[in-house]
């Protein structure tokens, strides 16, 4: 809506987690660069985990670019609410096995022959969960079998695991012990610090075609920085509706002002002079209580 009045030849702020957009902070560059190596290496079980918003998915996407760049064959899956017949049929329509999809017996078998193959020819194959925090127990230790399938050289397929910080707290439990034990790397994203906040800002707003900005100061960064903790959705949730808001009033420089009116229709709930220690979930339920029109993931 804003696009032309500010100069943008698209939306900076758009709330997909679209690689095209991706800031390369170092904590973001370290993540993926482990995500990449987990599978090259053959590691088995990669752990991706963090606060919700501070993006798991964009580097999901990301990995999956690399891999069909690299002609890596992978099964990903996104809806981690399933049954484990649910899980291996979309496992098999993902990796695309002739086999009755509908029978866990037939898909594993013709999975293995896959793996097997792959291997033998030198190649991999990786399986994506995001949402693994949502996963329950009999899926999750489908899961793990499958991440003991290996033969000489290593582990036949590849499993990336990410969630939100409930998944680092399922892996404690003891039931999960087995599979702690065959996680071979493990990383996990947190808010950005105050320059970083200001690079991604500045970053996403010269990608989406406007360079040296001057919409919103260095000033209004820091700030929005503190009431966003540096969570990337929340720093996109405000920006997006801080520059709504300038367009509404006809200015081209976002104030203060309109930032105290867009968290406080955001019912953001900052920190104040104490100390502030945010929920796991505290974006998720911000995002979820606005009344302010934000676009929906
Ligand atoms: N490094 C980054 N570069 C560009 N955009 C980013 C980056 N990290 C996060 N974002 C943006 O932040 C928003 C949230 O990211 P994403 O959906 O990947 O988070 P998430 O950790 O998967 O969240 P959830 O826990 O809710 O699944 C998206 O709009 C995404 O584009
Ligand atoms: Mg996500």
């Amino acid at each position: 809506m804003y696009n032309a009045f500010f100069g943008f030849a698209q939306n900076p702020f758009n709330m997909s987690p679209d690689p095209a957009f991706l800031f390369r902070s170092s904590q973001h560059e370290e993540a993926l660069a482990n995500l990449i190596y987990g599978v090259q290496s053959r590691k088995g079980f990669v752990v991706l985990s963090g606060e919700v918003g501070t993006g798991k998915t964009t580097m999901l996407e990301c990995l999956r670019d690399f891999l069909t760049a690299q002609q890596i064959a992978f099964a990903s899956l996104f809806n981690s609410r399933l049954t484990v017949e649910q899980f291996f049929e979309l496992l098999a329509y993902d990796l695309d096995l002739r086999c009755n999809r509908l029978s866990k017996t037939e898909v594993l078998l013709s999975l293995n022959n896959m793996l097997l193959e792959r291997a033998a020819a030198g190649r991999t194959t990786v399986l994506i969960v995001d949402e693994a925090h949502n996963l329950e127990w009999d899926v999750m230790e489908e899961i793990r079998l499958l991440g003991n399938l290996e033969n000489r050289r290593g582990k036949l397929l590849q499993i990336v695991l990410s969630g939100q910080q409930e998944l680092d707290r399922k892996l404690e439990a003891p039931e999960f012990r087995q599979l702690k034990q065959r996680i071979a790397l493990r990383c996990t994203l947190h808010g950005f610090d105050p320059a970083a906040a200001a690079a991604y800002i500045n970053s996403r707003m010269a990608r989406a075609g406007l360079r040296n900005q001057t919409v919103i100061s260095p000033q209004l960064i820091e700030e929005i920085h503190f009431r966003s903790q540096g969570i990337p959705r929340l720093i996109n949730a405000i920006c997006d509706n801080l520059l709504l808001t300038a367009f509404a009033l006809e200015i081209h420089t976002a104030t203060v002002e309109m930032l105290d009116e867009v968290t406080a229709d955001m019912r953001l709930d900052y920190p104040g002079p104490r100390a502030f220690h945010p929920e796991p979930a505290y974006s998720e339920r911000v995002l979820r209580q606005s009344k302010v029109p934000h676009r929906a993931d």
